[in-house]
């Protein structure tokens, strides 16, 4: 698509901001593959994202993300889906700033709490009835996905969501 950079346009922000929902149609608008880095970790280890968590903790968990990650951004440009945690190690920003542009959905917590009550699948969530743990982990992480170099709010409908993506992607496209 003309003035979009050719490069991967990665999908960041805290769980339920919807990166899997807008990342599959902004792929679809961009003609590119769609990647979610969840489902490459599930797909390179044979373990859904509960079990590893489970079998091996967190740390674990957050190096295959890594790997995936790696894997992603050496293929041709796509649009991505990186998990909720994807912005806490530097080595991902150093990834990202090199191959791709980043985009915050970003989503006030209230919104993401209704969005993400009665979900199940996310080990980070559970436990955690009230969303206590979630939300200091949302205070924790949102100055991370502020480092994005686009913002969007990402609580209006899909369709306009990947509107203002595009419409973002022009401007960087010019200045770069
Ligand atoms: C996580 C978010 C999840 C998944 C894992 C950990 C996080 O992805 O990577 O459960 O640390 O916020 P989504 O953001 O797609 O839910």
């Amino acid at each position: 698509m003309e003035g979009i950079p050719f490069k991967h346009m990665a999908l960041v922000g805290f769980m339920g901001c919807g990166k899997s929902t807008i990342g599959a149609r902004l792929a679809a608008e961009l003609r590119r593959p769609f990647v979610d880095t969840d489902r490459l970790v599930e797909e390179l280890t044979g373990s859904s994202i509960p079990a590893i968590f489970s079998a091996y903790g967190e740390p674990v968990f957050r190096e295959h993300e890594h790997q995936a990650l790696v894997q992603a951004l050496a293929q041709p440009p796509s649009v991505l889906a990186t998990g909720g945690g994807v912005v806490m190690r530097e080595g991902n920003w150093q990834l990202l700033a090199e191959h791709a542009v980043s985009i915050w959905l970003q989503v006030p917590f209230a919104e993401i709490r209704r969005r993400l009550a009665g979900t199940s699948g996310r080990p980070l969530l559970q436990g955690d009835p009230e969303f206590e743990q979630a939300h200091r982990l949302f205070v924790q992480r949102e100055p991370l996905y502020r480092r994005a170099d686009i913002h969007v709010d990402a609580t209006a409908p899909p369709a306009r969501v990947v509107d203002s993506i595009l419409e973002a992607l022009r401007h960087v496209g010019k200045e770069r």
